[in-house]
C-alpha cells in the first residue's frame, strides 16, 4: 500500500497534477501547486459540491469573504488562545515534533505488534485458528495491549487536562527515540500555535498583527447577518463558502494530506436551538451520499463519531477515507451550538440575534458545520481511482479511473495518421465539441500509446478518426474503463458525452 501511494505522488507529478511548490529552490514544506491537470479536476472538485450545496439546496447560498479579518475575530472564536500543537524538540539531532503524533505513532507500533503475533499463528494453524481467543489469552498479545491501553489512557487524559508535562514523561517513559537520530534526550513540551501572522498598514501609523485565516467558517459567522437580512433567508438556512486556510503544520507529512496552505469547502447551517440534533443527523446523511455519489466505492467511507467533544460542540464525527496510508479524516460535521455567533456577539458589541416571525421572538440560531479540504477530496478521487492493470498481451496499463464528471480531460480527439485530411476532419469534431467538453487533440505515436497517456490522465472517451470517417462521417469510441470501442456516428458524440459527464 505504501508502494502504491508512492507511485501515485510520482504519477501526480509526471502527469502535470500536483507538483512541490517552488521546485526548482528544493520546495517548501508541505506547499504543493496544482499543474494543468490538477487545477482542472481541483475546479471540477469545487463545482460538482458548490452546485450540490446552492443548486440542490434552494436554502443554501454562497459567499466568498476576504482572507484577512480583524484580529479580534481570532480572539474570539478561540483560535489566539487555543489553537495549539504540543511541540517537542530533540536536543540531539534539533529536530521538532508533535509530541501527539510520537505518541500516535508508538500506539500504532504496538498495534502493529499484536496484529504481527495474531497474522503469525494464523498462519500456523490455519483453519482451526480463532483469532479472538488468542488475542485473549496470548501473553506476549496480552502484555502489548495492556501496554497499549495504558499509553492511550494516559496520553488522551493529558491531552484533555492540557497536561504537557506528563505528556513528556510519557514519552520519556515509553522510551521513545528521536526517528531521526535514534536518541531519547527530550526538551519540555511547549504549544506552539498554528496560525500565521503577518502585518497589516506601515508601522509609522502602527501597524496591526494580523493573522491569514486557519479556517474559512469564521468568514461566514461574521457574515451571517449580513446575508440574512439580504437576502431575506428564514431559518433553517446555509452559507457555503470556499477558499484558502492556512496553518503553520508541524508535522507535515503524506503529500497534500496535510499541508500549510491548503483549501477549504465549508457550509454553516444556521438552525433553531432544540433542533440542532436532528439537522446533524441529516447532514452527517446527506454527506456521506455526496460522496458516496462519486462512485469510487460505498466501503472506502466510514463514519467516525467523536467521544470527546470541543467544548463548544455537542456532536461530531468525520467522514473518513480509505487511502493508502488507512483511512483518513476528509470531511467533518461538527454541531457548534450557537458558541461562534454568541462569542463574536460578545466581542464585537453586536447582536448576533435572528428574529423568528413564526414564534415571535429573537434567539441565537445554533450551528452545524460541514468542513471539508478539497485537497483531501482531491488526494481520496486520486487513490480511489489509481489503477495498474495487466492487459491481456502482457502489458501493464496505468488508469485513473476518475468519475467521468470530474475528469479534467473529457475526451480526446485522435486521427489515425498525421495525413489525407483527417488531422482537418479531427480538429472539426473538437470545434465542434469544445464548447462543452475540455477536449485534447492528439497525433503523435502509436494509437495504443496515445490510449495508455489518456488512461494515466483519466480521459474517459477517446474518438478516432480513420479514412473511412471522411465518407461515412463515423468514428470510433473508445471508453477508458472497459477498453471497448464502438463505431458511432459523429453527430451521436455530444450525446453519448454528455450522458456520462453532465452531474
Ligand atoms: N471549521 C472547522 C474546521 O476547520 P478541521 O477539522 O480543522 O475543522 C476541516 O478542518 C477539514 O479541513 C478537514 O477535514 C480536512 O479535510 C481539511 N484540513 C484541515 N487541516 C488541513 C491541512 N493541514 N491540510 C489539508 N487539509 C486540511
Amino acid at each position: 500500500q505504501e508502494d502504491v501511494f508512492k507511485k501515485l505522488v510520482s504519477h501526480c507529478k509526471e502527469y502535470g497534477f500536483v507538483f512541490p511548490s517552488s521546485e526548482i529552490y528544493d520546495g517548501l514544506g508541505a506547499v504543493y501547486d496544482y499543474g494543468q491537470m490538477g487545477v482542472e479536476l481541483k475546479n471540477n472538485l469545487k463545482k460538482y459540491w458548490w452546485d450540490s450545496m446552492t443548486l440542490l439546496n434552494d436554502n443554501v447560498v454562497g459567499i466568498d469573504s476576504a482572507i484577512f479579518m480583524h484580529p479580534t475575530i481570532w480572539k474570539a472564536s478561540g483560535h489566539v488562545d487555543a489553537f495549539n500543537d504540543p511541540l517537542i524538540d530533540n536536543k540531539d539531532s534539533k529536530k521538532r515534533y508533535r509530541a501527539d503524533v510520537l505518541i500516535e505513532d508508538y500506539l500504532a507500533k504496538l498495534d502493529e505488534k499484536i496484529d504481527k503475533e495474531v497474522a503469525k499463528a494464523a498462519k500456523r494453524f490455519g483453519e482451526s485458528f480463532d483469532e479472538a481467543q488468542f488475542r485473549a489469552t496470548n501473553p506476549r498479545v496480552l502484555e502489548n495491549q495492556a501496554k497499549r491501553d495504558e499509553v492511550h489512557a494516559r496520553f488522551a487524559k493529558d491531552l484533555n487536562d492540557a497536561n504537557f508535562e506528563d505528556l513528556r514523561d510519557l514519552i520519556i517513559e515509553c522510551e521513545i527515540v528521536c526517528p531521526i537520530s535514534g536518541t531519547r534526550n527530550w526538551t519540555d513540551v511547549r504549544q506552539f500555535n498554528l496560525m500565521f501572522s503577518t502585518e497589516m498598514g506601515s508601522t509609522a501609523d502602527g501597524a496591526m498583527k494580523v493573522y491569514l485565516r486557519p479556517e474559512t467558517a469564521q468568514g461566514i459567522f461574521v457574515n451571517f447577518l449580513n446575508v440574512q437580512k439580504t437576502g431575506r433567508m428564514k431559518i433553517p438556512f446555509g452559507i457555503a463558502q470556499i477558499g484558502k486556510a492556512f496553518r503553520n503544520e508541524i508535522v507535515a507529512r503524506q503529500f497534500i494530506f496535510r499541508m500549510r496552505e491548503f483549501e477549504q469547502m465549508e457550509m454553516q447551517f444556521f438552525v433553531r436551538p432544540g433542533e440542532e440534533l436532528d439537522w446533524f443527523a441529516k447532514w452527517k446523511q446527506a454527506r456521506l451520499n455526496w460522496h458516496k455519489a462519486l462512485g469510487l466505492g460505498d466501503q472506502k467511507y466510514r463514519y467516525h463519531d467523536h467521544d470527546k467533544l470541543a467544548h463548544y460542540a455537542n456532536a461530531a464525527t468525520d467522514i473518513e477515507f480509505e487511502m493508502p496510508f488507512g483511512f483518513k479524516e476528509v470531511e467533518g460535521i461538527h454541531s457548534r451550538t450557537d458558541f461562534d455567533l454568541s462569542q463574536h456577539e460578545k466581542f464585537s458589541g453586536k447582536k448576533m440575534q435572528y428574529f423568528d416571525p413564526e414564534l415571535n421572538k429573537s434567539y441565537t440560531p445554533y450551528v452545524i458545520e460541514t468542513s471539508i479540504g478539497v485537497d483531501r477530496l482531491f488526494l481520496s478521487v486520486l487513490a480511489g481511482s489509481y489503477c495498474e492493470e495487466t492487459l491481456e498481451n502482457g502489458e501493464t496499463r496505468v488508469v485513473l479511473k476518475l468519475p467521468a464528471q470530474v475528469a479534467p480531460v473529457k475526451l480526446a480527439v485522435m486521427p489515425l495518421v498525421k495525413k489525407d485530411g483527417l488531422p482537418e476532419k479531427a480538429n472539426e469534431i473538437i470545434n465542434d465539441l469544445k464548447f462543452d467538453f475540455r477536449c485534447q487533440y492528439d497525433e503523435k505515436d502509436s494509437i495504443g500509446k496515445r490510449y495508455r497517456r489518456q488512461d494515466a490522465i483519466g480521459t474517459p472517451f477517446c474518438i478516432t478518426v480513420d479514412h473511412d470517417t471522411l465518407n461515412d462521417n463515423c468514428v470510433t469510441i473508445r471508453f477508458r474503463d472497459t477498453m471497448l470501442q464502438e463505431r458511432v456516428p459523429i453527430s451521436k458524440l455530444h450525446d453519448i458525452i454528455s450522458e456520462k459527464v453532465n452531474m
